[in-house]
């Protein structure tokens, strides 16, 4: 008979009455069609060892009892199928204390949730019958859908990094699910503001561990109620104010350093035989404040036979607008924008920032919907996404690419990985470029903290987070950190220098354009 096919467990033990520090343990559990992690536990709890502490309730989903971290991603072990072809760690919730081994204490979570006041607040009785249309209701249903697993809640950077401040995603998601229920007459906003909901990075991995329900936190809860908070005269903070007025003032989010990009290019910058035609929209950073990391995107564009349109009037994409709450500036520059598009009649618009991207991919379409405006008429791509889908891996100009012998990590931009699922395409342009050494790390999707208006509102929280993601990043002692985003790209330098590191920050069109010049990064 054929052996039985095991799968490795390697779990972390840690009884704090006596030990020290956690330790692990590998177990090798035999494989069974459709196993899922929380059937593995059983197994070894059965069969190999019974002082193994984990919870567990329904089986089926519904409890949230079962929720540990699997592979380093918080999770519930009985919807998490077992890949025979992987290995699993497994460790308890992070952001809470320990109990044993795989339990954790949910008591300061719900400690916190309970201050909330997690009740309907009414100050009047309601007329009886009280009606209520499904409309009126759904915003708030799919926010209370909420099992109280407390993944989100582990995952959260902002939470890790600001500890007691923070009451996190799950927080955030049950004030609004108040707000947005027309029965609640509690001031829910002004607490949410006053329990750090300008906290929140908009790095979206709430929403990417909440396996039961998918509840989009950062749009539906953080953004719904900012924009709130921004009506009701309780937000942004004083720190995003400059980036407001600078939008309404001159139509760019930061101020002139030093000459425009757009001043520095033509109109069009013209290529042999081209292959494609795009417009370059470098945002605001690029174009006003990291101009070199503008003329290696048109280099690497141009040594790819691209032909480019450098839009000269654009303005802000209004990103930070959407992002801290203030969304009531952004509609004027969304449809400026669009029209001006429209008059250089481009079909295809590529930017490196993803925070740029992101917003005209997913916030451009509801302004223009809410104003009555035809949607745009081009396609927005992010330069990794055209350079290697749209223009074509196959296409691509390999020949040209000199050897850069240096080690290299990637950092994954949120915006870029998560709100666009743009991960694949970055390391595939990096693994082109001969020589290069190229290191993947396991939290390389972990936030940097610049995103969400925190870097400008909240910067010694933003600071925290960045330092954790510096330790990771640095400990496989880079030449270089790569990324692909020009607000990430800031954040990363500020941080190494404020290490004293000598690693350097680049983004991979900076990499392919080093590479196509021949350049020392030595
Ligand atoms: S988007 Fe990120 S920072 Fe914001 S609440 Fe969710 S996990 Fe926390
Ligand atoms: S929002 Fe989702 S991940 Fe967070 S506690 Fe609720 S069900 Fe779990
Ligand atoms: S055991 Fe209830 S959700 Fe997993």
């Amino acid at each position: 008979m054929a052996k039985k096919q095991k799968v490795q467990f390697r779990i972390q033990r840690f009884n704090p009455d006596i030990d020290d520090e956690p330790t692990y343990v590998t177990f090798k559990v035999p494989y069974s069609d459709r196993q899922g992690v929380l059937d593995a536990l059983h197994y070894i709890f059965q069969n190999l060892d019974s002082t193994l502490a984990y919870r567990w309730n329904c089986r089926t989903g519904q409890c949230g009892s079962c929720a540990i971290d699997i592979n380093g991603i918080p999770g519930l072990a009985c919807r998490t199928v077992v890949d025979p072809s992987k290995q699993y760690t497994l460790e308890p919730l992070f952001n809470f204390p320990i109990i044993r081994d795989l339990v954790v204490d949910l008591g300061p979570g719900f400690r916190r949730l309970e201050k909330l006041r997690p009740y309907l607040e009414r100050t009047s009785a309601p007329d009886r019958p009280e009606k209520l249309t499904r409309e009126e209701i759904s915003a708030a249903m799919e926010l209370r859908s909420c099992i109280e697993c407390f993944s989100c809640y582990a995952a959260c950077p902002a939470v890790a990094s600001a500890k007691q401040e923070f009451p996190g995603p799950i927080a955030m998601r049950e004030l609004a699910s108040f707000e947005f229920d027309p029965r609640d007459q509690g001031d829910r906003v002004q607490l949410a503001v006053t329990s750090g909901l300008y906290d929140c990075t908009s790095c979206g991995i709430c929403k990417e561990v909440c396996i039961p329900k998918h509840i989009d936190t950062r749009r539906t809860a953080v953004e719904g109620l900012r924009a709130l908070a921004v009506e009701r005269g309780m937000g942004p903070l004083e720190g995003h104010q400059g980036f407001i007025k600078q939008i309404e003032s001159t139509g760019y989010a930061v101020d002139v350093k030093s000459t425009p990009l757009t001043d520095q290019l033509p109109d069009v910058i013209d290529v042999d035989d081209p292959v494609d035609e795009v417009l370059f929209y470098p945002g605001c950073l690029i174009n006003l404040r990291i101009q070199q990391v503008g003329l290696n995107v048109v280099e690497v564009l141009k040594r790819n036979k691209v032909r480019v349109h450098i839009p000269k009037d654009f303005v802000c994409c209004t990103s930070v607008a959407f992002r801290t709450g203030a969304r009531a500036i952004a509609s004027e520059m969304v449809i400026q924008n669009t029209d001006y598009f429209r008059k250089l009649g481009v079909n295809k618009v590529v930017g490196l920032c993803p925070g740029c991207m992101s917003t005209i991919k997913q916030d451009w379409p509801i302004i223009l919907h809410e104003k009555d405006k035809p949607p745009y008429d081009f396609e927005p791509f992010d330069i990794n996404e055209y350079l290697v889908d749209q223009l074509g891996f196959e296409r691509f100009n390999q020949q040209d690419l000199k050897p850069l012998p240096i080690r290299v990590v990637y950092h994954d931009p949120c915006h870029l990985n998560r709100h666009q699922g743009i991960s694949e395409e970055p390391r595939k342009l990096l693994r082109m470029i001969p020589k290069i050494e190229f290191i993947d790390v396991e939290d390389s999707d972990r936030c940097c903290g610049a995103g969400g208006g925190v870097r400008a509102g909240r910067r010694e929280l933003s600071q925290e987070i960045a330092r954790i993601k510096y330790e990771i990043l640095s400990e496989v002692k880079p030449d270089v950190i790569a990324t692909s985003c020009s607000f990430c790209f800031i954040q990363l330098v500020d941080v190494v220098k404020n290490s004293n590191s000598d690693i350097r920050v680049m983004n991979i069109t900076d990499l392919l354009a080093a590479s196509y010049r021949g350049e020392s990064l030595k």
